[in-house]
């Protein structure tokens, strides 16, 4: 047997991290990817606060944030793959960025960002006055940002409400709690989830979001294709969880995530079923669109993903 055909997840029910562990430490991933974006010759997007929000969690992840990729030494391969996968987040940070500036241009005032991590949007979009944007993660997180961002002197553009819950529970009376009208329509996001989620949680996220969703609300979600079982995407991902540990941070998204991918509802299926009208853009394409495709030769190791965009109640 050899190290790769055991898959393995350190997750347990009712767990929870800060900034710095377990699924905390993806948050602050992403977040460099967008920093190191922003820092680059020729940004697709700008997150003005994601430099500080990555550095101040210690000294490695600051360097995972530069856009000079210098600590990845001369492995030409990692340097690459590494920048595929920044251009993926640019890309999908760009997609959802469109996809509330559509959803304020349609009218809803009311934002839910699920698993909101490090994102910063409450702070760097344009929202019309009177959006109010909800944060749901787990609460160390939601502090970790705030007040980060409180010494900076940053602030937001919207009213922002954190809403520190953990989504694998019933989250919808914190959420109302915190201001939520259920009778307006909502433009919800679940960006960087699904796989930290376990399928019964993901549908019953699905399930808590639609009965609070007013008609015309809106729903973003990115969906991985994990694909527990293809042994080169699983070795793309060791090899980077390796290259991070050469900055001493220990992410190891296999073991984060749950691997029921073979049993875990079609999230477009699920939402078409329950009264969502769907579209979906493959991560591929959408990425090629933006100018930033997957070379041939990294095709089978990178991401892939649909981008959804789902609409309740007809047009
Ligand atoms: C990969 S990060 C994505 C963060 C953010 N959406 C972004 O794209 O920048 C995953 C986030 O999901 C949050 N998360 C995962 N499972 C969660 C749960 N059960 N309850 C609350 N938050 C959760 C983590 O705390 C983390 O902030």
């Amino acid at each position: 047997m050899t190290e790769l055909d055991e898959l393995r997840s350190v997750r347990s029910e009712g767990d929870s991290w800060d900034i710095a562990t377990s699924v905390g430490a993806t948050a602050v991933m992403v977040a460099a990817a967008r920093a190191a974006e922003t820092a680059c010759a020729d940004p697709l997007v700008r997150d003005e606060f994601a430099q500080l929000l990555v550095s101040s969690a210690g000294p490695g992840w600051a360097q995972l944030a530069s856009p000079d990729m210098d600590w990845i030494g001369d492995d030409e391969h990692g340097r690459r793959a590494h920048r595929v996968s920044r251009d993926y987040q640019a890309v999908r940070t760009h997609f959802f960025d469109e996809y509330f500036d559509a959803a304020a241009n349609a009218g809803i005032r009311q934002m839910v960002i699920l698993a909101a991590g490090l994102d910063s949007r409450a702070y760097r979009l344009n929202w019309p006055a009177g959006t109010t944007v909800y944060e749901i993660d787990q609460p160390k997180v939601l502090q970790y940002k705030t007040s980060t961002l409180e010494m900076a002197g940053a602030t937001a553009k919207a009213t922002r409400r954190t809403v520190p819950v953990d989504l694998r529970d019933d989250w919808t009376a914190a959420l109302q709690a915190a201001g939520f009208d259920r009778s307006r329509p909502t433009a919800w996001l679940a960006e960087g989830l699904l796989p930290y989620l376990p399928g019964e949680a993901q549908n019953r996220l699905f399930e808590m979001l639609t009965a609070l969703s007013a008609p015309a609300s809106q729903f973003a979600v990115e969906v991985f294709n994990v694909d527990s079982t293809n042994e080169r995407r699983r070795a793309a991902r060791r090899a980077r969880w390796a290259r991070m540990q050469r900055l001493g941070l220990d992410v190891n998204v296999e073991t984060l995530t749950y691997h029921d991918d073979a049993e875990r509802a079609d999230a477009a299926e699920w939402l078409t079923e329950h009264g969502w009208q769907v579209s979906t853009v493959a991560n591929r394409e959408e990425m090629a669109r933006l100018g930033r495709p997957v070379p041939d030769d990294l095709a089978d190791e990178a991401i892939v993903s649909d981008l959804l965009r789902a609409r309740l109640g007809g047009s």
